[in-house]
């Protein structure tokens, strides 16, 4: 019976040019608001990622030290959040799962260049972390193209 209904309606979205909007529908998915962990966890990440440039900018690796320990449980939660999802199924997930295990490797990258950075001044380490910090900016940006909902007063859902 479900099934029917569902097909009769994908054949009346294809019908009306609006297939897309049809399989949001049929796979069920629901922007969702945020717990605090997760909205938490993103502040956190943010936080980190700014202060990575500016100590990486300043050669200050023991404030890049303290940005790549304050990321580490915030990729941990969201990594969790979306194998969760994974786990229960939900057949969207993919890029969000490939895009939080980058920043989690762009985050011990920048981790070796840091501990390198502690030895010696370390031009190769620099660049390092500085192409690790721009692939992690990267992917904060697709998961977000892909996931991140904004609502008219600012705030975002997941999608
Ligand atoms: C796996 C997907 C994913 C990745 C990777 C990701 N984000 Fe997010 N981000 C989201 C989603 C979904 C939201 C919307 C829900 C929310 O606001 O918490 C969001 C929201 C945010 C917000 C708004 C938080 C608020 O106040 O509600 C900020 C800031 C943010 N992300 C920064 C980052 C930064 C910086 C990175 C990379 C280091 C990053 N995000 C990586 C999915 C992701």
């Amino acid at each position: 019976m479900r099934l029917r209904e569902d097909f009769s309606a994908w054949r009346c979205a294809l019908a009306s040019g609006a297939a897309a909007a049809a399989v949001v529908a049929v796979a069920g998915a629901v922007d969702e608001k945020p717990t605090e962990e997760y909205a938490g966890a993103m502040r956190a990440l943010d936080t980190a990622a700014r202060g990575l440039a500016e100590a990486l900018e300043a050669r200050d690796h023991a404030t890049m030290n303290e940005h790549v320990i304050d990321a580490r449980p915030a990729i941990e939660l969201v990594q969790q959040y979306w194998r969760e999802r994974e786990a229960a199924g939900d057949e969207d997930v993919e890029e969000a799962v490939e895009a939080i295990r980058a920043v989690s490797k762009s985050v011990s990258e920048i981790s070796v260049a840091v501990h390198l950075m502690t030895l010696s001044p370390n031009p190769v380490a620099v660049d390092g972390a500085e192409l690790a910090l721009g692939n992690m900016r990267a992917a904060c940006a697709a998961c977000h193209a892909a996931h991140r909902v904004e609502q008219p007063d600012g705030s975002y859902l997941i999608r």
